[in-house]
């Protein structure tokens, strides 16, 4: 695709999320092919596709779900002791990257709007997603008001908890059910080619974003935070064998 086209794409994109629109771009139509061997190798990070693109996304997601879950027994035993502001940081990539990101700009613009046209099970899917996303908005304002203060506070570490372990098991539903139902439903529109053009676009989307790449700079603040709160080393996270029968 040339330079002018894909911007195009971008800005009918951005528009379109900006109006709220639930359309989507028309992909694929009389697009040019990409030129092939245009570029030499090494010089291009490998292809990053669609899904593998919002999957991967899923996987910075899931670990800050993580730290969310590993600070509930922490807040119901020592709420003084949780770091306030790493969960402030969790929250912040949260929204940034999971909700104006992933979930607005990809999901609820692309996603959603194709699989509501699929029978009467994925438009059930894309409903239950969508309300989803929006109490999600309003777990992430409540963290962010929560941890405002430099410290969690006794009166607020058991709602908090509360909070937390709900909105973790909606979310890994959440995330799982989009892996394996919608996005390889989503992906049945399309031609790989069509695929591969959806792929570009959403890149640019992501850069247009936060600047150069999203989602390498998300998972360097979530390795940042589970740097602070001790949960770096993967290998804490192996169960003991378990008992002999
Ligand atoms: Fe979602
Ligand atoms: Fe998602």
């Amino acid at each position: 695709m040339s330079e002018a086209s894909r911007r195009q794409l971008l800005l009918n994109s951005v528009a379109f999320a900006a109006a709220g629109a639930m359309s989507i771009p028309l992909l694929g139509e009389a697009l040019p092919q990409p030129s092939p061997g245009k570029e030499a190798p090494g010089e291009k990070e490998p292809e990053v596709t669609a899904t593998e693109d919002l999957m991967r996304e899923h996987g910075v997601i899931r670990r800050a779900l993580l730290v969310y879950y590993e600070v509930i027994p922490k807040l119901r035993q020592n709420p003084g002791s949780v770091d306030a502001a790493a969960l402030r940081e969790t929250a912040r990539l949260f929204r940034t990257f999971g909700e104006d990101y992933h979930e607005r700009m990809l999901e609820e613009q692309h996603i959603f709007p194709l699989i509501r046209k699929q029978g009467a099970e994925l438009k059930g899917y894309a409903d239950v997603l969508t309300a989803q996303h929006q109490r999600g908005r309003e777990v992430t304002d409540y963290v962010l008001a929560v941890t405002n203060g430099g410290k969690i506070s006794a009166a607020h570490a058991e709602p908090l908890a509360r909070v937390f372990e709900t909105f973790v098991l909606m979310y890994q539903n959440h995330a799982a059910r989009e892996d394996t139902i919608v996005f390889p439903a989503w992906k049945r529109n399309f031609t790989d080619k069509q695929l591969d053009e959806i792929g570009d676009q959403f890149e640019e989307i992501e850069h247009k974003m936060f600047g150069k790449d999203g989602f390498e700079d998300a998972e360097k603040k979530i390795s940042g935070i589970e740097q602070v709160l001790g949960f770096a080393d993967l290998a804490q996270f192996t169960p003991p064998p378990p008992p002999k029968l």
